[in-house]
């Protein structure tokens, strides 16, 4: 969709990841506007996952930087100097950013109304009716609103991804990551999930979803990035990129998964 203003929520610079010796981000560089959907793709293991978790505090970061509604995630900065955030500010700013997994991990003994309700009442202490309403609002959005009572058992697992990425907007997050999230789905489930994902994108809701789904990010994507190697290979309009890639990592991944 196309952004409405070009104002930078994320900000990604110079990331560097290392786990022990391994150097898995070595040097990224990301923007993406308010409103704006930003796919990313590339092989398994590139470290598109990394990236996600790095920008969500799931993990820390080697070296660089990364800023989301103008502030640094995980460090304040005191005369050019970087001090780590507290525990509970590390939390307050995860609480702005949802994230949707492979995996849906759903609380499998609640319902899918109690998932969706239980961050907004334990997490943000809202009253119970009101996360209630709220809850089967979204459930109604993502097209569950007849299931709003079934255990994550009962349903597909297109319909406990749709109630995960409910759970997630629960929150009323300012970004939403999504990691792969029709990668664990009978095919015949992924376009339920993709659509829930291009509503919330017309919404104008600002998205990094790493995906292998191409037709989304030709339909949807303001922008591609191809990662390989824990680098951005090349990074554009996702028309342009897929049609006409520039390089050959991209190509050659492309002719891949086309
Ligand atoms: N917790 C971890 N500890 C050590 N190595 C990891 C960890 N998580 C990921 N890696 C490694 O980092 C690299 C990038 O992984 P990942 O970000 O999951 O890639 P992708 O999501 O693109 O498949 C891989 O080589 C992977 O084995
Ligand atoms: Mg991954």
């Amino acid at each position: 969709m196309t952004a409405i203003a070009e104002k930078p929520l994320v900000e990604i610079q110079g990331l560097h990841k290392y786990y022990g010796h391994h150097h898995v981000l070595r040097g990224i560089d990301l923007t993406v506007n308010q409103g704006e959907v930003s796919v990313v793709i590339g092989p398994s293991g590139s470290g598109k996952s990394t990236m996600l978790r790095c920008v969500n505090l799931l993990e820390t970061i080697s070296a660089g930087r990364i800023s989301v509604g103008g502030s640094l995630i995980g460090y304040r900065e005191v005369n050019g100097r970087l001090h780590d955030l507290k525990a509970k500010e590390i939390a307050a700013q995860r609480r702005e950013i949802g994230m949707v997994f492979q995996r849906f991990n759903l609380f499998p003994h609640k319902t899918a109304l109690q998932n969706v309700m239980e961050a907004p009442v334990q997490v943000k202490g809202q009253p119970k009716d009101v996360a209630k309403k709220r809850a089967l609002e979204l459930l109604d959005r993502v097209g569950l609103a007849d299931r709003s009572g079934h255990y994550p058992s009962q349903l597909s697992g297109g319909q406990q991804q749709r109630v995960a990425i409910a759970r997630a907007l629960a929150m009323d997050p300012e970004l939403m990551l999504f990691d792969e999230p029709t990668s664990a789905l009978d095919p015949e489930l992924v376009g339920d999930v993709l659509n829930v994902m291009k509503d919330l994108a017309k919404s104008g809701m600002t998205m990094i979803v790493v995906t292998h789904e191409i037709g989304f990010a030709r339909e949807v994507g303001d922008r591609l990035t191809f990662m390989d190697g824990g680098v951005v290979v090349e990074s554009g309009d996702p028309r342009e990129v897929l049609s006409n890639p520039q390089h050959a990592r991209t190509k050659e991944f492309l002719s891949r998964v086309l």
